[in-house]
């Protein structure tokens, strides 16, 4: 039953939603989903620090947090996989339900908290990995730290050696406090002792492993550019731009917008492309970074990539389209990339930026 998932995604959609995203995650570990068997075209091939990637798109964090099903979403077609976010010690996260979808606007609004179950396991699993395809681990911090720099600094230490690419999540709106951590000084003495666990664990290592940081799009000019001078300065390797936003709610129609939570899909794509394009301009495009939200098409990866993204993820449309979504946006980033004239996806990095351009 190759395309069960893709038959059944209407009837997932009768359910509630949690249900509906456990009964997915059992399906892909029975094998249940489609592969995408075809090579990937080669205009799309890109390379990040060590990273070898067939495709710039990646499945965005939140949906395999516990690192159950990495392989079988990179054999679906995605170019990298993000696991997590993932907190030191387990945790049950918010009450449910805590997951609404928002049909009429192509939209999720979620308040899980960061429920997994913790660095123990999904290392483990990790551990009992046979594929190769590149996967990143998202940090987090448990909701009842003291010490959350300790908690990012833990995720470290456990994951090493064991993922490709480290995100460490300052931006997730459902753990209090969370998101103080984007600010100058709390991020610059973060992101400096994530480093430092990262250097002093990868000693011995054959390559260094990058560091990302994710941010969320509710950033105003000024705290874009002190995350952009905070990351250039400590030397993270790159920024994911961003997490779900908890504005844009006047323009929503579901009945359920006014619920509380992050909001995801396809509302958020303006704003967090904008903000994707003005930390490019800041980092004068010295800061690779990784463009997520709203994207659910060819046209819609593409224009996250001219805005200055050197990888882009998505998640919320997986849920709306199914997964035969990735191999669709493979081939219309290919055509657009080709019907622009450049050889490779990662030339057309930045093109829309304007003057600030070049590395
Ligand atoms: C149900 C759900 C759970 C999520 N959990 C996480 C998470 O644990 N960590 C994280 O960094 N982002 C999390 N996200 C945010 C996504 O990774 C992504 O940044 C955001 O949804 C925007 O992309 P999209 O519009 O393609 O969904 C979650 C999103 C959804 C919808």
């Amino acid at each position: 039953m190759p395309d069960f998932l893709r038959a059944a995604l209407p009837l997932l959609h009768l359910l509630e939603p949690e249900t509906a995203h456990r009964l997915t995650v059992g399906a892909l570990s029975l094998g249940l989903a489609p592969r995408d068997r075809a090579a990937d075209d080669a205009c799309l091939a890109t390379r990040l620090f060590d990273m070898y990637l067939p495709n710039p798109i990646g499945l965005a964090a939140g949906f395999d947090k516990d690192a159950e099903v990495p392989d079988r979403m990179l054999a679906l077609g995605f170019g990298f996989v993000e696991v997590g976010s993932v907190t030191p010690r387990p945790q049950s996260g918010n009450p449910r339900p805590r997951i609404f979808r928002l049909a009429r606007d192509r939209a999720v609004i979620n308040r899980l908290g960061f429920n997994n179950h913790g660095l123990v396991a999904a290392a483990e699993r990790l551990r009992r990995r046979t594929g190769t395809g590149v996967v990143g681990a998202n940090l987090g911090a448990n909701r009842d730290s003291e010490d959350p720099v300790a908690d990012y600094v833990s995720g470290i230490a456990a994951m090493h050696g064991l993922v490709d690419y480290f995100t460490v999540n300052v931006s997730s709106p459902n753990t209090p406090g969370l998101r103080d951590l984007q600010a100058g000084d709390r991020l610059r003495r973060l992101l400096t002792a994530v480093l430092a666990a990262r250097d002093r664990h990868g000693r011995n290592a054959p390559r260094v492993t990058p560091v990302f940081v994710k941010i969320a799009p509710d950033v105003g000019e000024a705290e874009i550019a002190e995350i952009s001078e905070v990351a250039l300065d400590v030397g993270v390797d790159g920024a994911i731009v961003g997490n779900t936003t908890v504005g844009l709610r006047d323009g929503l129609h579901d009945s359920r917008r006014d619920e509380q939570g992050g909001l995801s899909g396809a509302p958020l794509f303006d704003l967090s492309t904008d903000v994707l394009a003005k930390l490019y301009r800041a980092s004068a495009g010295r800061l690779p970074l990784i463009g997520v939200g709203g994207v659910d098409s060819g046209a819609a990866a593409y224009r996250k990539i001219r805005a200055g993204a050197t990888l882009v993820q998505l998640y919320t449309a997986l849920i709306y389209q199914g997964p035969g979504l990735v191999r669709r946006i493979k081939r219309e980033l290919a055509a657009r990339v080709r019907a622009d004239g450049y050889a490779s996806v990662t030339d057309a990095v930045g093109a829309d930026a304007g003057p600030a351009r070049g590395r």
